[in-house]
């Protein structure tokens, strides 16, 4: 993409990591939980990492947690989920203004004022979310560029809509137009809810193909995505695949399918790979033996090699903070963060 820094240095560059995460969900008055959204398996430590260059899709069956991991990574939770875990960028704690100024989140829902036009709505979020002293002439620049690069072009002077009346922006549109409003900042972590629901098949490719280019520019890129297509599912770098709140998988594709086969559950030739392993542990009415299937798959993938692979990306960035001059000498201990209180 045009607009982006095709290089970014590397100080430039974030890997997100997480260890130790719960989410809860509050009652009204914020006093008692009323339901664990993630953690859900006790004592066993949900965690992981995002690097940059990766597109990194989390998936699993509708419910099962994974918005709800997502928004605790990008502390886009709202007020009434409390979340606890320590989550870092290359090895350094975090907190919600470091995750506001540096990166993007592409909500499930677009918000726009139907009465604008793509233009007129790109303005307004560059005068809002862009450095005042940018010249006008780069802001032009710069949306005319986003607008090329997500296929906008030829819709620019039409207006945004409400979905219900003619000559408004269809769907995918739609996405393609919160995408480029995220990508005004070039922030250094995009997280995405959802991105592909709701597009015909084409579309969904073509925003695919876009994220793998972002990513490719050294951008850490995080998406949920609850059905996708085995061409999609296949340009993933890696999954986490989420089961009940906890994690079932993480990794890449290939050692996802070999990790299911090394558990009895050999993904037939020609299935989709992706409804294959949201299928296997997705809990609930239609799959009787599903939560102890999802149990056990989470128990052995916590002790597997693939997750100890994991330990090791989270102790290297660590220990890379604590032989550079840390700003922060404490971080070597374990710590609870408490985010949204
Ligand atoms: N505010 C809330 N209070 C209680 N339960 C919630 C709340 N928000 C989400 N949940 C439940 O938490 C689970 C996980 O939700 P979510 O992360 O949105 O799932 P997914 O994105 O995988 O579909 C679901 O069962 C959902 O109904
Ligand atoms: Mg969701």
């Amino acid at each position: 993409m045009s607009v982006l820094k095709d290089h970014p240095a590397e100080e430039d560059t974030v890997t997100l990591s997480w260890r130790n995460l719960s989410v809860y969900a509050m009652d009204r008055g914020r006093r008692n939980i009323c339901k664990q959204l993630i953690n859900n398996g006790g004592s066993i430590s949900v965690k992981g990492a995002a690097k940059p260059g990766d597109l990194t899709a989390i998936i699993g069956a509708s419910g099962a947690g994974k918005s709800s991991l997502m928004a605790a990574l990008a502390f886009r939770a709202g007020s009434e989920f409390l979340i606890h875990g320590d989550i870092r960028v290359n090895g350094m704690p975090v907190d919600s203004s470091y995750m506001m100024q540096n990166s993007g989140y592409m909500h499930q829902e677009d918000i726009f004022v139907a009465a604008m036009t793509v233009i007129e709505h790109l303005w307004f979020m560059a005068r809002m979310k862009l450095n005042g002293n940018m010249r006008v002439l780069d802001i032009g620049r710069k949306i005319d560029d986003l607008l090329k690069d997500v296929g906008l072009t030829s819709r620019r002077d039409v207006r945004i809509g409400s979905g219900i009346d003619d000559k408004v922006l269809s769907g995918g549109e739609r996405k393609r137009l919160s995408f480029a409003t995220e990508l005004l900042t070039d922030p250094k972590i995009l997280f995405l809810d959802e991105p592909t629901t709701g597009q015909d098949s084409h579309s969904a490719n073509c925003l695919i193909a876009q994220l793998k280019s972002f990513a490719a520019k050294g951008r850490t890129v995080l998406c949920t995505i609850h059905q996708p297509s085995s061409v999609i599912f296949s340009s993933f770098d890696r999954i986490i695949l989420i089961a009940e709140g906890r994690v079932a998988f993480a990794g890449r594709i290939d050692q996802a399918v070999e990790f299911f086969a090394s558990q009895g559950y050999e993904c037939p030739r020609k299935y989709n790979p992706a409804d294959f392993l949201v299928a296997i542990v997705a809990t609930g009415s239609k799959n009787e033996n599903g939560e102890e299937v999802a149990r056990k798959i989470c128990d052995v993938f916590s002790t597997s090699k693939i997750c100890n692979e994991i330990d090791r990306v989270l102790e290297k960035q660590i220990e890379s903070v604590c032989v550079s001059n840390s700003p922060f000498p404490a971080v070597r201990l374990t710590f609870l963060r408490i985010v949204g209180t």
